[in-house]
This record gives structure tokens, sequence and C-alpha cells, in this order.
């Protein structure tokens, strides 16, 4: 039988909320993944398709995640198991995300970690891409699936999954809030730093041109657009329970579109200053090796942990600028894997009724296990790259294209949460946030998905073989799906209450 609902954490003060939401969208993708999808998209030209996108679909459906988060009261299982009984595969589908995400993210970071440690003494000499492959990942050469241990990866890794797992465990207020309030004022001043100290290297400017000067053909290219849209869900966390989970915290009489639009500017603001600092040190890159910007643009990981070494090796205090790039990359990281992994803990304990510390112990030490042992081996890095792109695909964007079509057009909720949007909020939600969510960015989401599946049929993703991708891309992302709907039917122990009034006035904490 179902028992009475557990107590809902509840963050202590909103700016505790819009910190720790901050923190969950500055992550990994803003600082290294903007920079190089901007540039290879248009540079200046890619502006204007990424204010639409975070205009028509970021913004929108951040107040969308909040409001069910808010009006719903849980984790995204429970939000969608309130809505119908069906829908709870969806909430599990997101959670099941979030785990595939923590498992490499983690990795990333405990990376991003050591790199901070190595910049003192520059420990990559004078091959940066051949330290990162050889000396440091030890990159099986042939692309496979194994478990080829490299043991010095062990330790960063180990770290980095008890420092999120403690802080977890401590709870909204005592953990989350409070690691945010250390982190992001850290963050901010080490990112300004290292964007100051990039603009006075010499050949700052050529960077800087390269990545403002308008190719406005691009435009003409769907290819582009769909970067655009697929960039601000990824940055902005939206679409896979992160920012439901975190709005579920929230107090009744809260203003979330006012919330939602600090966190949207603020995140878009830092992403654009990392182009700033990116380019403004690869400008230096070329001018130093005589080549131009695009020749020393790598994409993804050679961007962060080749081109950064290969630059701070040379800058005037290198080292400083090392430790701040790193260190930045560290902290973003672990603010925003906090984020995930609330996700999946918020979902067990809902689910199953035990407490936030022991939920966080069972999950967390299989996670970590799971992390370890796939990502601190010689293939790790293939099962990063494959699963990282095929899981933005295939689960956060069709994910949130299930979420958007259900809640919308099946179970019609739509009116609902654009009531509960503006019962307490300072920005109106119009009818015009009704067809961005419930119109637009179904279109734009299916549109995307289909071009891009019909490409990696075309041809088969960066040309890796077949049953590497069969396992880590495909079947992947089939198996969140199926793990989504075999998690329904395990029996919610605790009590689903359906509506918000009845939810608050038996929990409620003063505004
Ligand atoms: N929003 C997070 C990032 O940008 C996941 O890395």
């Amino acid at each position: 039988m179902a028992k009475r609902s557990q107590k809902q954490e509840i963050f202590n003060s909103r700016n505790y909320f819009i910190l720790a939401a901050i923190g969950s969208a500055v992550g990994l993708g803003n600082i290294w993944r903007f920079p190089y999808v901007a540039f290879k998209n248009g540079g200046g030209a890619f502006i204007l398709p990424y204010l639409v996108a975070l205009l028509a679909a970021g913004i929108p459906l951040l107040f969308f995640d909040y409001a069910l988060g808010h009006r719903y009261r849980g984790s995204a299982p429970l939000v969608l198991r309130r809505m119908g009984k069906w829908t709870e595969a969806l909430g599990w589908w997101q959670v099941m995300v979030c785990v595939t995400i923590a498992i490499y993210y983690a990795a990333v970071v405990a990376w991003a970690g050591s790199y901070t440690v190595f910049s003192f003494n520059q420990a990559w000499g004078d091959d940066p891409a051949k330290f990162l492959m050889n000396d440091f990942l030890h990159v099986a050469e042939t692309p496979g699936v194994g478990f080829d241990f490299v043991p010095s990866l062990v330790g960063p890794m180990l770290i980095v999954w008890s420092v999120v797992l403690v802080t977890i465990a401590l709870g909204v207020n005592k953990g989350l809030a409070f690691a945010n309030l250390v982190f992001m004022p850290l963050l901010v001043i080490m990112f300004v730093v290292l964007v100051l100290q990039a603009l006075f290297l010499p050949g700052a400017a050529e960077g800087l041109n390269a990545l403002f000067t308008p190719n406005w053909s691009a435009l003409g290219d769907p290819g582009v657009w769909s970067a655009a849209f697929g960039q601000i869900f990824f940055s902005l966390s939206v679409g896979f329970g992160i920012m439901l989970t975190y709005a579920s915290y929230l107090k009744r009489r809260t203003d979330l579109t006012g919330s939602g639009l600090v966190v949207g500017f603020s995140n878009s603001g830092f992403e654009l200053l990392a182009g700033i600092g990116v380019f403004a040190a690869l400008g230096f890159m070329a001018s130093q090796a005589g080549a131009s910007v695009d020749q020393v643009a790598g994409g993804g990981i050679t961007l962060a942990f080749v081109a950064f070494p290969t630059i701070i090796s040379q800058a005037p205090f290198g080292a400083l600028m090392g430790v701040l790039f790193f260190g930045s990359l560290t902290v973003a990281g672990i603010t925003s894997m906090l984020s995930i992994l609330e996700v999946i803990v918020a979902a067990v304990r809902d689910k199953v009724h035990i407490a936030k510390p022991i939920a966080t112990l069972i999950i967390g030490i299989q996670m970590a296990i799971d992390s370890i042992s796939l990502l601190s081996t010689r293939t790790g890095l293939y099962f990063l790259d494959i699963t990282d792109e095929f899981v933005n695909k295939y689960g956060i964007l069709a994910g949130a294209l299930a979420c958007i079509v259900a809640v919308a057009w099946i179970v019609r909720k739509l009116p609902v949460l654009k009531r509960h949007l503006n019962r307490f909020s300072s920005f109106p939600a119009g009818t015009i946030w009704l067809v961005m969510v419930g119109v637009l960015a179904p279109v734009v989401l299916g549109y995307m998905l289909i071009t891009d599946l019909l490409e990696k049929l075309r041809k088969p993703y960066e040309d890796y073989p077949l049953h590497l991708l069969n396992v880590y891309g495909w079947g992947m992302s089939l198996s969140l799906v199926v793990a989504g709907v075999l998690l329904t039917f395990i029996p919610w122990r605790r009590a689903i209450k359906t509506d918000f009034d009845e939810y608050h006035n038996e929990h409620e904490v003063s505004a």
C-alpha cells in the first residue's frame, strides 16, 4: 500500500535556487563546447540562430521544466506519474539520460582536475597531443569495447565521485546550495581573470575576428540551426529532468519566470565570455604557429586538452593560465554534475521512499563503479565520444520531444502549467509561450532528430566501426528507453498526490 509522502526538501532561499540552476547550466558545454560549435557554424553569424534558439526554445522550455517541477512537486518520474500512468516512463527515460551523462561527465571533470595540477609544471612537455593520448589516457589504437584498465585515471575519478556524492547526501541546502555558494563565485573570478589574461596575449584580436566574422551564408544551412538548438538544450540543462527537479525544491510563492530569465541570460552571458576567452587564446596560438585560427582550433576534447596546453606552454604566466582554465572547467563541471546526480537520487528516493543519504549511497556507489570501469580504460575515450553524441541527440532531444508532446498534446496540461507560471511570476507566460512550447519546439526538435538520424544512417558517426556504434551509440540510446519502461514496474512506496493545492495545504512552507 502507498505510504504517506515524505517531506519535500525546500531551498531556504530563491537565491540558492538561482545559484544552483546557474551552476547546473554553466558547465563543460559553455567553456569548450560553445566556442567551437559557434566557430564551426558561421562564427559571428551563429549568434543569430543561437539567440533565436535561446528565446524561442531555451527559455520557454526552461519555464516548462520549472512549471512541471513546481506544480507537480517531485522528481521527473513522480511529476510525470502524477499526470498519467504511462507518462511515468518518460520521466525514467530522463533519469536514464542523466545516468549515462554522469558516467562520462565525471571522467572529463577528473581529467580537467588532473590537468589543473599538470599546469604547474606543464607536464605535457612539447607534445600535448601525444601526452594526452599515449601518456595520460593510454588510448587503445583500435576503437573497441574493452576493460583494459589505466590505474592512474582511477584516483581523480574517485575524488570527483566522492565530492559529488557527499554533497548530494548533505541535502539541498547544506549540500547543493552550499557547494554552489562556494564554487560559483570562485568560477566567476577565475574565469574573468582568465579572459582578461587571454585578451592581452599577442594575436588575441585575430582570434576574436575569426570567431565574430560572420559567415552569413551559414544561415541558409539547416545544420547550423540544429547546432544552435542542440547547444541551447545541453547548455541550459533543459529537457532532461534537471531544472524540473530543482524547481520542485522551490517555495510555493516563487517568481518562476523571473528566475528563469536570470538563469537563461546568465548562462548565455557566460557562454559568450567563454567564446571570447577561448578564441583570444587561439588567436595567440595561431600567431605563434604562423597559422590561421581555423588550423589550430580543434573541436571537443582536442580544444581543451591539446590546444590549451599548447597555449599554456607558450603564453607569459602560462602556469597561471593553466590553473585558471582547467580549474574553471573542473569547478563548472562539478556544479553541473551535482545537478545531474540530483535528478537520479531524487527519482530513486521518491519511488522507493528511502532517506536521501541512503539513496545517494546505493545509487552513487554503483554509478561510480560503472563510471570508473568504463572510463578508466584504454577504450574510455571511444565510449565518451560516441555515447556523448548519441545520448545528446537520442536521449536529451528525443526525450524532451516525447515529454513535450505527451504533456502538450496527450494529457493536455499546457494551459494548467501556463496558469501555474502566472500565479506568482513577474514575467507573464502568454499564448506565445503555449505556441513556442506546444508547436514550435516539437516541430524544430522533430526536424532536427530526423535530419540527424538520416545523416547517421547514411554515414557512420566519425567513421567508427559499426559494431562499436551499435553498442555505445544505438544500443545505449535504445536501452535508455527500455530501462525507462521497465522501471515503471517497480511499485511506488509513497502516496502519489495529484493536486498542487492539496499538497501545499499539508506541506506549506512559509514563503
Ligand atoms: N548544462 C551543463 C553543461 O553545459 C550540462 O555542461
